[in-house]
């Protein structure tokens, strides 16, 4: 049986003779992983087996979407690579993102949410792989190809800034301030291109020490206890002891992740730091930090406008944050919504029906709310609560990346099993694939028809010959049309 492995240092696999050059492997997590031909081969650890990783998948074969998840599904975390072959992933992992960020057939929003995607699963690499070099120095790539991006596209760039987020996960708000971080640093320092890729990587980083910390507690409404409040408080101290460790972080990356949440007036944490004892840069990452946590939603609450959240920050300014740097953001993000209010505008992005309205007229199966993680997805980490249900709906094809029988705009049958704010599961004989657009039209007795625009992020094929599909709500207005 496979196990999922965590591993804390590399892998060292010494040859049979004790004279070959010690092979050394790189755990990369599964979700690194897209469909693709192999350029490098895989390896894998089994219980029971060997105690060092064996090939699982040679160079030159393909990897597929049902090889992801069925390893998923057997509890495999990581897959190994070579060590001396990591550089090589990361450089075709940056490859395949400046790509996307070039694809003009997509809108930008569209690539900015993909590339937000990838340096998601980076940060989640650096999180689960504590001690592991590898992923930082992915990390600090990302941040000099960021810098790359915006000489060469600054519009498109601008639009990774995600300022109507539904969503509050610990590694989506990090690239966010990552983001975040750079665009400030460039208007601050303009051609200072070294400041500007260590102001990303400090951002991408700044909440490592969150790991461990429990997400009921992240996402708790209201007053943490004295117990859950220390916790909180030891994530920048414990985000620099990690991070320290490593001798190629920047000192003013390592700023950042310690003092993001120190206030000019010395009433922030961990050390009360006050003045000039807090650097210019952790003070840029305190701006945008905040920004980032008060814009997007949480489950308690919706998304707060970018424009009213600026107006909430000034009431800060001098306190909590230092003016100057905080009137240098306000300006950058008014002019980013004035350019395009719509991606700043929460009800232009309107999160799906509450759970509440379909409890309502029925979960057939007599269970309870789903708050475990889901059914047929049982490793997926969700935020909302899933609600297992049993509705017929259709579906509608926005955009295929295949070619199937039913096309765009024909209407399909699909059988919803469970439903929640962020997306929903179905079952249905039509054939999709990872990341079509469709719409899903819910039509609730008694109710009003809902439709979602929704992104199909994991499909598997039944015994049955039908196909089970996890799907993703997005936006309508980030919607391509082929
Ligand atoms: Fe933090
Ligand atoms: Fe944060």
């Amino acid at each position: 049986m496979v196990v999922a492995y965590r591993a804390r240092r590399m892998s060292r696999v010494p040859s049979p003779s004790g004279e070959q050059p010690i092979r050394r492997f790189v755990p990369v997590s599964l979700a690194s992983f897209d469909e693709r031909v192999l350029e490098m081969s895989l390896y894998i650890r089994y219980e029971g087996g060997p105690s060092l990783p064996t090939l699982y998948r040679d160079a030159g074969l393909p990897f597929t979407e049902d090889d992801r998840v069925r390893l998923v599904e057997q509890g495999v975390k990581f897959l190994y690579i070579e060590a001396h072959h990591h550089a090589a992933f990361r450089r075709q992992m940056n490859e395949r993102l400046t790509r996307t960020f070039r694809d003009e057939s997509l809108a930008a929003a569209e690539r900015a949410r993909i590339i937000r995607d990838s340096c998601a699963k980076m940060i989640e690499d650096v999180m689960v792989l504590p001690g592991e070099s590898a992923p930082v120095v992915a990390v600090a790539e990302i941040g000099r190809t960021f810098v790359s991006w915006a000489h060469e596209n600054e519009h498109a760039f601008g639009y990774l800034l995600d300022m109507s987020r539904h969503d509050f996960y610990t590694t989506t708000h990090m690239v966010n301030v990552g983001v975040g971080c750079g665009l400030l640093a460039r208007e601050l320092f303009p051609g200072d291109d070294d400041l500007f890729a260590v102001a990303v990587q400090g951002g991408l980083l700044h909440d490592l020490g969150k790991r461990g910390i429990p997400v009921e507690i992240l996402n708790k409404e209201g007053r943490l206890t004295d117990i859950e409040w220390a916790q909180v408080r030891r994530h920048p101290q414990a985000g620099y002891d990690e991070l320290s460790k490593n001798a190629s972080i920047p000192q003013a990356v390592l700023a950042m992740v310690r003092d993001h949440h120190e206030r000019p007036d010395g009433k922030g944490y961990p050390h009360g730091l006050s003045g000039s004892g807090v650097t210019p840069i952790a003070r840029l990452c305190a701006v945008v930090d905040t920004f980032d946590a008060i814009t997007a939603a949480r489950p308690y609450r919706g998304a707060t406008h970018p424009l009213e959240t600026l107006r909430m920050l000034r009431d800060g300014q001098g306190a909590h944050f230092d003016a100057d740097i905080l009137n240098v953001w306000s300006s950058l993000v008014e002019r980013l919504v004035k350019h395009d209010p719509s991606r700043a505008d929460p009800g232009s992005n309107p999160a799906p029906p509450a759970p509440l309205a379909l409890r309502s007229w029925r979960p057939p199966c007599d269970a309870p709310a789903d708050d475990r993680g889901g059914t047929l997805w049982g490793h997926d980490k969700r935020q909302f609560a899933r609600h297992l249900v049993q509705m017929t709906a259709k579906g509608e094809f926005i955009h295929q990346g295949k070619t199937y029988d039913v096309g765009i705009g024909e209407r399909f049958n699909v059988l919803v099993v469970d439903f929640g704010r962020g997306g929903c599961q179905i079952v249905t004989p039509t054939p999709l694939a990872r990341d079509d657009l469709m719409t899903v039209v819910f039509t609730p007795p008694g109710q009003p028809e809902i439709r979602r625009t929704a992104r199909v992020v994991r499909v598997r094929k039944g015994r049955d010959g039908g196909w089970s599909a996890g799907l993703c709500f997005v936006a309508d207005h980030t919607a391509k049309v082929a």
